[in-house]
């Protein structure tokens, strides 16, 4: 998957020391984001699975705010892009400018090229540039007339999107939602923390909240790599496997998830694990994940689209049939 694109090879750091920058990194974002410590350890997880992240949420629940602070917690570069209905796939990308002085085309990169790209309102952009981004995500490098250039690793989309009753023109389709690793959704704070939100700021006298820098992009890469040692039972692989499949064969069901689902539950598990400090899988981590990580891959029935039924609904009844392996707590 990862093969031959920079930053493999990535000596791994511990699963302790790993453990440790995690706990330090989600401590750090939570001096901006109040109160969404859930949603915050999901979209870490993602990160050190070497995932891609759907934020979807209505506006103003703090999405921006938490991508800007993991960029800067990780020590990665940020980018932004927002992605209204004139974007184009070369504003992503980048494109070949003549340079008069030279008497060539130099190409010059497009905000893609960075270590955390915000993709704001994905949903409000015509299919070509969302191909473009997916493709991006998928391949980790980007073909521009013909010509490639490889994305350096770490490259991370935290993309936002309305939720569908207000999705905007170009709604992704299942094909590509399936390009995310997970979908993570903020919602609204209680009252107590909304009210912690103003106090905040009302005491810091300013906008931005100023945060340290963790680690960095070698970091990054080196608890990648701990996750990858991360090991997992066959009993926890399968019970990724049943999961998976089980959304195939739910009655409210017109699409369930992908082998694609199943792999990613176990490696966004893995993350997880790690961010727990276990250098081992339970079957806890798997359903800490299940309903982010399947959620939506799955499509309900057409004639359902009025009711509850949701991906969610469907993963949330899987995980109640689906035995769960006898635990390995302790070995
Ligand atoms: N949980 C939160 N903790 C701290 N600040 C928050 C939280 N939720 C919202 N805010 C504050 O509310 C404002 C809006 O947040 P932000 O811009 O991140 O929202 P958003 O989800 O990106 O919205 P949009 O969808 O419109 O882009 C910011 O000033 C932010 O600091
Ligand atoms: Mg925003």
């Amino acid at each position: 998957m990862s093969e031959g694109r920079p930053g493999t090879g990535t000596e791994p750091m511990s699963v302790d020391q790993a453990a440790d920058l995690a706990e330090r990194v989600i401590a750090e974002v939570e001096k901006a984001v109040v109160g969404k410590r859930e949603a915050l350890l999901q979209v870490l997880a993602a990160v050190l699975a070497k995932g891609h992240v759907l934020l979807e949420d209505y506006p103003g629940l703090g999405k921006t705010l938490a991508a800007r602070s993991f960029a800067q917690a990780l020590g990665l570069d940020f980018r932004r892009a927002q992605f209204t209905p004139d974007l184009l796939p070369a504003d992503l990308t980048g494109s070949f400018v003549y340079d008069q002085r030279e008497a060539r085309f130099d190409f010059r990169p497009g905000p893609i090229f960075t270590g955390l790209l915000l993709a704001d309102e994905i949903n409000r952009t015509p299919p070509k540039t969302q191909s473009a981004l997916l493709e991006a995500m998928q391949e980790r490098q980007v073909t521009v007339e013909g010509e490639t250039f490889p994305l350096a690793a770490p490259f991370h989309v935290l993309a936002t999107a309305n939720p569908i009753e207000y999705e905007g023109t170009y709604p992704l389709p299942e094909a590509q939602l399936d390009r995310f690793l997970l979908r993570v959704s903020f919602g609204y704070p209680s009252p107590g923390e909304e009210y912690d939100v103003l106090a905040r700021r009302l005491e810091r006298r300013q906008e931005e909240v100023d945060l340290q820098r963790i680690t960095d992009a070698e970091g990054l890469l080196a608890m990648q790599a701990a996750v990858e040692t991360v090991t997992v039972d066959e009993s926890v692989g399968r019970y990724c496997v049943d999961l998976a499949t089980a959304t195939r064969t739910h009655s409210d069901v017109l699409t369930g998830a992908s082998p694609r689902g199943s792999l990613g539950l176990v490696l966004a598990a893995r993350a997880f694990a790690l961010i727990r400090r276990r250098d081992y899988v339970i079957p806890e981590d798997v359903k800490a994940v299940a309903r982010s990580v399947l959620g939506h891959r799955v499509t309900v029935r057409p004639e359902l689209w009025m009711t509850d039924a949701s991906g969610r609904s469907v993963v949330d009844a899987v995980l109640a049939k689906v035995p769960t392996p006898a635990t390995l707590e302790r070995r």
